[in-house]
């Protein structure tokens, strides 16, 4: 416990020295959460982190999260300097989605409008026409859908059946998929919608599409931490990262939560569904990256160029 409080203390210190601002993600390690809040930083959902980025006017933006995140960071904010804790905290999507393969895609489909998903490599992104998060993706591909425009999506497939049966779009998809979200069982999922009749369902769009027609609510993280505030329901069966636990509870502490579970006879145990890669951000390794300066985002000019295009359109129509 002391040795806790005197980290949290240094790395207030470093934050402070070093210009820094924390930009941390739902799904991280509830200490990074709190440190975040406490220090003037941000915790959301991947948009609002893309956002809070550009909004800042700190040196340096730490981002709590997967490479993704970062990356976004330093394409919006170039001349601010981008650390994570650990720069290997990837996402299956962004590795399931080869930026070459994925040209190629685009190249034989040239009538296309190219819409991804914020869960890619800026190499990817710098293919699209527009990105989208999980919290936005369906109001864009309604505006798109309206104009007539076809649709190639990438990387998720189980966000672009959903897309397609909320807006009736038809889209070509890529064949990619969360492994964590992935692990979420239907049937099990039914066992304990029986045992907690009273419960709401609250699902991540990248669950797969038997998951999501069992819940309440279908959303980002955001959407959901609003839904366990707002629904008069006394307990919630959260279907996403258990990290997003620890929000949930701060902001509605008379609630009861139920991880979804995940493969298994109805497990539910907080640890059932948590990205390893998320798992890799803590406060030793948030230590070591503000004493260091290593594990700084670095992006190919002409990419960053590029990519920036399709992040600032979603961005602007997001306002
Ligand atoms: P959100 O944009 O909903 O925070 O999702 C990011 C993510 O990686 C979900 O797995
Ligand atoms: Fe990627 Fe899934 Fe981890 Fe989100 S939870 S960062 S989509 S692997």
């Amino acid at each position: 416990e002391e040795a806790r409080a005197a980290l949290r203390a240094r790395i207030l210190r470093l934050l402070a020295e070093r210009r820094a601002v924390l930009v941390a993600h739902y799904y991280t390690d509830g200490e990074l959460q709190s440190l975040a809040e406490e220090t003037g930083g941000c915790v959301a959902d991947s948009l609002e982190m893309a956002r809070f980025g550009t909004e800042s006017d700190a040196e340096t933006l730490v981002v709590c999260g997967v490479r993704f995140m970062g990356e976004t960071a330093k394409i919006l904010n170039p001349e601010k300097r981008v650390l994570m804790p650990d720069l290997r905290a990837t996402c299956s999507l962004d590795e399931g989605c080869p930026a070459d393969q994925f040209s190629a895609f685009c190249d034989a489909h040239p009538d296309h409008t190219v819409v991804v998903y914020a869960n890619t490599s800026a190499a990817v992104k710098a293919r699209a026409d527009w990105v989208v998060t999980s919290s936005i993706a369906l109001p864009v591909v309604e505006h798109l859908t309206a104009r007539g425009e076809k649709i190639l999506w990438a990387p998720d497939r189980h966000l672009g059946r959903y897309i397609e049966r909320m807006t009736g779009a038809e889209m070509l998809l890529w064949n990619g998929a969360c492994v964590v979200h992935e692990e979420f069982k239907s049937f099990a999922l039914e066992r304990v919608r029986r045992l907690h009749p009273d419960a709401a369902v609250l699902v991540h769009p990248e669950a797969p599409a038997e998951v999501v027609d069992q819940a309440d609510v279908v959303g980002s993280t955001t959407q959901l931490i609003r839904a366990v505030v707002e629904l008069p329901h006394p307990k919630f069966i959260v279907a996403t990262d258990a990290g997003i636990l620890w929000k949930m509870r701060q902001v509605a502490p008379d609630k009861t939560l139920i991880p979804a579970p995940t493969a298994g006879a109805g497990a539910t145990c907080e640890s059932c569904a948590h990205c390893p890669w998320m798992a890799m951000n803590a406060l030793q390794n948030l230590e070591q990256v503000l004493l260091t300066g290593d594990q700084e985002i670095q992006i190919d000019p002409a990419i960053r160029e590029r990519a920036l295009i399709p992040i600032r359109r979603m961005l602007d129509f997001a306002r």
